[in-house]
């Protein structure tokens, strides 16, 4: 692996200039493909515009788009002198790759799939923000690595990662390869936000279907709180299906995001 994966200089250095214009950056990723990085992504930007904060979202996942189905949001964004303006969608500032090219697949391979993520943050007109949200994809490539040392730029005051896991074995030997390489990169982990941990039963009590604990090891190892745990909740489907507000879909999902906004408000200094 090169000093500098995926993007050429001026764009790093350019993508670099744009996240400048958010207060604090968030990157969250997994590693692992479907454990639910969009679904928290978007369930933490649509709590922090419920607390008065500019948010933006980013999706640049180019081979499963998710967020702007998850929210609702119907493109195309447009592309003015100053760049790609995100669309303003339930009060987020929005940058998806799906509102680029709607469901047609992404002709992106080789190089310029390793520059996707630094290229996208070069070319969004970002307005001032408190809050950049980045959904990454799953994988831990050159595209992420590129992404994760422009944003290091800015010094742990401003840029700090969320690591999504599922309490499964297998999610969690992978979502291990991203901890070890964050930590490697030196990025500062503002904490585990563990999905499907458990599925609330109709007539009261949960099941958890990966048994318990797992996530927890995960956070000791490496030396990070868990944040939030989320549920694996039937009415996040409902609730994306109606267009309603998903991080209130249940009293359980309202609990974890807000554990989830309380985590990442103090860890990122107010
Ligand atoms: N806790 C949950 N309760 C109910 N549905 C969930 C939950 N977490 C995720 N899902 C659903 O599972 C699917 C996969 O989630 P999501 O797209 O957020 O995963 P991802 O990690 O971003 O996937 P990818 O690796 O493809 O980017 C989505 O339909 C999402 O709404
Ligand atoms: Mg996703």
């Amino acid at each position: 692996m090169s000093d500098s994966p995926g993007a050429p200089d001026f764009i790093r250095e350019e993508a670099a200039r744009r996240l400048s214009r958010a207060e604090n950056v968030i990157f969250v990723g997994a590693g692992k493909g479907g454990v639910g990085k969009s679904l928290i992504s978007a369930l933490l930007a649509l709590a922090l515009v419920d607390e008065g904060k500019r948010v933006g979202l980013m999706d640049v996942d180019v081979h499963g788009s998710a967020l702007s189905h998850i929210l609702g949001a119907s493109g195309p964004v447009v592309a003015g002198r100053k760049g790609i303006e995100p669309t303003l969608t339930r009060g987020i500032h929005l940058m998806s790759v799906s509102l680029l090219v709607g469901d047609s697949p992404l002709p992106a391979l080789g190089e310029v799939e390793r520059s996707l993520v630094v290229t996208m943050m070069a070319l969004t007109n970002w307005p001032s923000l408190d809050y950049l949200v980045v959904d990454l994809p799953p994988g831990t490539g050159d595209e992420i690595i590129s992404a994760l040392r422009v944003a290091r730029g800015r010094g742990e005051a401003g840029f700090g990662a969320l690591v999504v896991a599922t309490p499964s074995l297998v999610a969690r030997r992978v979502v291990r390869r991203l901890l070890s390489l964050l930590r490697d990169e030196r990025v500062r982990v503002l904490g585990l936000v563990e999905n499907m941990s458990y599925v609330p039963c109709p007539g009261g009590g949960v099941v958890k279907p990966f048994g318990e604990g797992g996530v927890d090891g995960l956070a000791e190892e490496f030396g990070i709180p868990v944040l939030a745990r989320f549920p694996m909740d039937p009415r996040v489907e409902e609730a994306i299906e109606a267009g309603g507000p998903v991080h209130r879909c249940s009293e359980e999902i309202s609990r974890a995001v807000d554990d989830l906004v309380r985590g990442v408000v103090s860890r990122m200094g107010g």
